[in-house]
């Protein structure tokens, strides 16, 4: 039986109702790649490319095979003189039509268009079965994308006990819940501490990537983006009395269609308070914080980078097991 051919288009991204056509395609590839996972949600899936994340914007393609979409490339642009490193927002092909050479052409497509802006890396987040290799793992291999630092998804099944306790965070120390934003006053030391985790993040890669940097009016755009994507973002952070100041925090995000699933994101607290056990308080009461304004609450999920021991420990200690493998890729342009 012969196919109809592929067209590869750039996509208006002015008119959400466009890209709403290809919402199905994220959809379906989900439920064929991760079936045990939440459905996609569609503010999530169309958010992230109407609301870039600050300092960017966002480009991308679409392949159809007879009208109907079956492809999407969706990448994020640093701005001008700042274009080294663009970032996959969504790179996804339906599942029918899958070894076909779409994703190579949208792949081509793509590192064509943003070579010729000056950017000279692309990376993206793969992931697969915790044992094995996903087919986008499969697939940045075979187009030449460099792993530049693995993952592991763990998963956490709450159950009432968990929730029992908030914490002690020992002598001195004080915890602070927030919701969907970080408050003003506390923006400064949040941005300090979030360029840090990146700083870290960074220097365990083998890449030589700039580390993402982070300043007051950053972390206030982040969280008005999230909030565009749809999400409830949960943070709890740590405050030294008697010196005012935050040495750590831990955040997470619940999709706007998920009740039932949330996303453990950045947990970090500064070296002069490692070692005492603030990483399990700050989940632990992060969760609890979660729980009273989120009962439906059943798993959470979070990506450890592989060569971080030490929050692999915390992670375990709570009770997430290894679920998937992740990684970052890069081609070079
Ligand atoms: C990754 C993805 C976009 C690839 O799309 P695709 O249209 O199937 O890709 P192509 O047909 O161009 O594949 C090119 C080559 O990649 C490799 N490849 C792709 N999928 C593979 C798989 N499941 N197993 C092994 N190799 C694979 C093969 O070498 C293939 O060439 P071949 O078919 O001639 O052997 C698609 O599988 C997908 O949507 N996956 C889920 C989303 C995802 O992982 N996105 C991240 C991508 S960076």
């Amino acid at each position: 039986m012969t196919q109809d051919p592929v067209s590869i288009e750039p996509l208006c991204l002015d008119e959400g109702h466009a890209l709403g056509e290809f919402y199905p395609l994220k959809q379906q590839a989900q439920a064929e790649d991760f079936p045990a996972d939440p459905a996609a949600c569609r503010k999530d899936f169309l958010g992230q490319i109407l609301h870039p994340r600050p300092g960017n914007s966002v480009l991308a393609w679409g392949a159809r095979m007879g009208g109907r979409p079956v492809g999407l490339c969706a990448v994020g642009v640093p701005e001008a003189g700042r274009r080294w490193t663009a970032d996959v927002v969504h790179f996804v092909v339906h599942p029918d039509v899958r070894r076909t050479g779409i994703g190579s052409r949208l792949l081509a497509t793509a590192t064509g268009h943003l070579a010729g802006l000056g950017v000279q890396k692309m990376t993206a987040f793969t992931s697969g079965p915790a044992d094995g290799a996903g087919a986008g793992d499969a697939f940045a291999e075979a187009t030449g994308a460099a792993r530049i630092l693995r993952y592991q998804r763990l998963s956490l099944r709450i159950g009432p006990t968990r929730l029992a306790t908030d914490g002690d965070t020992g002598a001195g120390c004080e915890l602070l819940h927030w919701r969907d934003d970080v408050p003003a006053e506390y923006r400064a030391a949040f941005a300090a501490m979030s360029s840090r985790l990146a700083a870290e993040e960074a220097a365990r890669s083998g890449s030589d990537q700039v580390p993402e940097d982070f300043d007051e009016d950053k972390v206030q755009e982040l969280y008005a983006v999230l909030r565009a994507w749809g999400y409830r973002t949960y943070l709890t952070a740590v405050r030294h009395r008697e010196t005012g100041l935050l040495v750590g925090y831990s955040a997470l995000g619940m999709a706007d269609s998920h009740q039932r699933h949330a996303s453990q994101w950045d947990t970090i607290v500064l070296p002069s308070h490692r070692g005492r056990g603030l990483g399990v308080v700050l989940k632990r009461a992060n969760l609890s914080w979660t729980v009273e304004h989120e009962p439906e609450l059943a798993t959470v999920t979070t990506w450890n980078a592989i060569g971080n021991p030490a929050m692999l420990h915390v992670n375990e200690s709570f009770g997430f097991r290894l679920d998937q493998s992740g990684a970052r890729r890069e081609w070079t342009l």
